[in-house]
């Protein structure tokens, strides 16, 4: 007998939770979301990500391996399936001497390194010569990543697990119980619940979880190229401010950011720190603009999108709530697309542990 699933949250982490879990036999999944691709909203952070693969994790880790685990399938969409809008793209990490001990040079710590973990999982990963570097920037490494066109690849998460018989529903559930109530699973009664519910997993009742805290990122997005991804280990404009660019497939734009505010819920974008973005990106990047300033930029949006960190980490545990079985898949932070395959495989081997034939909860 086939088991009735449904899935809470339709960002990244629901949607490739979704795909995995209907290639498995056996299983009837019903995606529940308050947002759906297609929205843009501040409580939804998957459609305003660059989003790209540039690892932050720690060699060794849980999420080192998620973020192992990934580069495969994005690789493999890259190379074979031009309609998930995902290309692929050089990646520059600049690191400036004066960043050591930031807040973003912490977080990025094995990113800076000139022998991180993830060198041996992207191709062409290299160490730049510090005659080829601009001024202010004394190390550097490349390598080649992909750019995810989200506007392109949440449309089509969507498209192929419908192919595979999932179905999709707006719901905003106040409980993780209204989750198993009658009609929430258009097959009846529902065996397990999986909680990809982001930000707002810290509001949810029945979960609460008061270590998920947004960090708010603000982006400017450009009609004009920048022809290859940049990013830099911090900028002169304070501790919770980035600077990167990145192009986006199929005329998705470029992205410039942007922010790290841990703690703010702000969603308007703020006009002052626009300008420091763009200022900060040109100067980076000057081929962006021909060498020119920021009024040669041609901006499609601002946009702010919160990204869902969790104190600890991702996570990736099965828990009983009552009756009900649930597997959470939340709290991914800045990684949510590059750690999303890994994630969603160890999310579907949780569900498949608590519904198999001889394991219970
Ligand atoms: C500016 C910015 C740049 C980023 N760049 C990158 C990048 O380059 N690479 C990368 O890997 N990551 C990047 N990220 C991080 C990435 O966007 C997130 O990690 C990821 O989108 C989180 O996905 P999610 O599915 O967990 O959450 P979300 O996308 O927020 O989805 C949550 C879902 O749950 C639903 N939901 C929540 N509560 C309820 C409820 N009570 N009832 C019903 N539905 C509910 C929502 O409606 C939504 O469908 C970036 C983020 C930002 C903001
Ligand atoms: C899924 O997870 C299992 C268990 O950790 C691992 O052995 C397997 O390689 C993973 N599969 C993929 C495709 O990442
Ligand atoms: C989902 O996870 C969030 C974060 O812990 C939590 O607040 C929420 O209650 C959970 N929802 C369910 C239905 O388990």
């Amino acid at each position: 007998m086939s088991k009735n699933i449904v899935i809470i949250g339709a960002g990244v982490a629901g949607l490739t939770t979704a795909l995995l879990a209907s290639k498995k036999p056996g299983y009837k999944i019903h995606v529940a979301a308050k947002h759906m691709p297609g929205d843009y909203d501040i409580e939804y952070a998957s459609p305003w990500a660059g989003a790209n693969y540039m690892p932050v994790s720690v060699g060794g880790t849980r999420p080192a391996k998620w973020d192992s685990e990934t580069w495969g399938p994005l690789a493999d969409l890259a190379q074979n399936h031009p309609e998930a809008g995902v290309h692929f793209q050089e990646c520059e990490i600049h690191s400036r001497t004066k960043d050591l001990g930031s807040a973003t040079a912490t977080w990025f710590a094995d990113l800076l390194s000139s022998n991180p973990w993830f060198a041996k999982v992207v191709p062409n990963f290299r160490v730049l010569p510090k005659s080829s570097l601009s001024p202010g920037v004394d190390s550097a490494t490349a390598f080649t990543s992909v750019c995810i066109n989200t506007a392109i690849y949440l449309p089509w998460l969507v498209s192929q697990c419908l192919a595979n018989g999932v179905t999709f529903q707006r719901a905003t559930f106040g409980h993780i119980r209204e989750a198993t109530a009658a009609g929430a699973h258009p097959r009846g009664h529902v065996d397990l619940v999986v909680n990809c519910t982001g930000l707002m997993a810290s509001k949810l009742g029945g979960v609460q979880d008061a270590t998920v805290v947004p960090a708010r990122g603000q982006i400017v997005i450009v009609r004009n190229d920048a022809g290859k991804m940049l990013d830099v280990s911090g900028t002169d404009d304070g501790d919770d401010e980035a600077c990167y660019v990145m192009t986006r497939a199929a005329g998705g734009g470029t992205i410039l950011g942007g922010s790290y505010q841990k703690g703010s819920w702000e969603s308007q974008p703020d006009p002052n720190l626009a300008i420091r973005i763009m200022k900060r990106a040109v100067a980076m990047c000057p081929a962006l603009t021909n060498g020119k300033g920021i009024e040669h930029l041609d901006i499609i949006r601002h946009g702010v999108g919160l990204r869902p960190v969790r104190e600890g980490g991702t996570r990736i545990e099965k828990e009983m709530i009552g009756d009900i079985c649930v597997v959470h898949n939340y709290g991914a932070g800045g990684a949510g697309y590059q750690s999303s395959y890994g994630c969603a495989n160890e999310t579907v081997n949780l569900i498949e542990e608590a519904l198999g034939p001889r394991s219970r909860l």
